[in-house]
């Protein structure tokens, strides 16, 4: 008799930091919110399943304005892209399965680099879950709200209701994040910014696994 051995199933999750500003403190929170989920992790592991985790730099991806003669819903991808910079994209997106994205806001929307990268793509996107963590100085609840909308109605990914808005506990802070400086997040500094905040970026978490972890039904 053979022993059948019980694999878990791999689930790769993305973490997007959508800024694409030449200084930036979006690597930052991406790391910030990538550590409370793998803390969690540890406490409270997915049954079944092994998470992989990649974190995505928007702005390192120097990809150009959409630059595309196509449109993506229409493109099998990665084939029918024409460019080389779209087809890597593509692959990138392809192979993940989840993704948190973590985005700043712009004069109440989102960041253009980010929605720029989104656009560049549809199938790799669709179906999968996501969920939203947003940051400024009240938060980036709009920018939030808008890529949920964009995410969820317009490319059909999966998502939740709530997000988590981190503001920026300054004026200071505001400042010290527009110019790409260090906010005191992880390792914990003497002042750690949003330690307060660690409990809901976890629920979050646990939202977007519920997702991961609920069979499809295929329409
Ligand atoms: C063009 C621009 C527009 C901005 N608009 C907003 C805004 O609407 N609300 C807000 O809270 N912060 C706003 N900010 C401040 C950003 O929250 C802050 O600069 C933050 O550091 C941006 O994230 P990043 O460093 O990851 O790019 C804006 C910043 C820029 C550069």
């Amino acid at each position: 008799m053979t022993a059948t051995t019980f694999v878990p199933k791999t689930v790769r999750v993305g973490i997007v930091s959508g800024s694409a500003r030449v200084v930036r403190v979006g690597p930052q929170v991406a790391a910030f919110v990538r550590s409370i989920i793998e803390e969690d992790l540890k406490e409270s592991p997915v049954e079944g399943f092994e998470l992989e985790f990649e974190t995505i730099d928007v702005g390192a991806l120097n990809l150009p304005l959409y630059d595309e003669p196509g449109i993506p819903s229409h493109i099998s991808p990665p084939e029918g892209y024409e460019h080389e910079h779209t087809r890597a994209w593509s692959r990138q997106i392809a192979a993940l399965d989840a993704f948190v994205f973590v985005t700043s806001q712009h004069n109440w929307g989102v960041p253009a680099g980010l929605k720029n990268a989104i656009d560049y793509l549809f199938k790799e996107w669709q179906g999968k879950p996501f969920v939203v963590v947003s940051y400024g100085g009240h938060g980036g609840g709009n920018a939030a709200k808008a890529l949920q909308l964009i995410l969820g109605g317009g490319i059909k990914m999966r998502g939740v209701e709530n997000t988590v808005a981190l503001s920026f506990p300054s004026r200071d802070i505001l400042g010290k994040a527009t110019r790409g400086e260090d906010l005191g997040l992880p390792p914990p500094g003497s002042e750690p910014t949003w330690q307060d905040r660690k409990g809901d970026i976890a629920a979050l978490w646990r939202q977007l696994v519920g997702l991961i972890t609920t069979p499809v039904e295929n329409k």
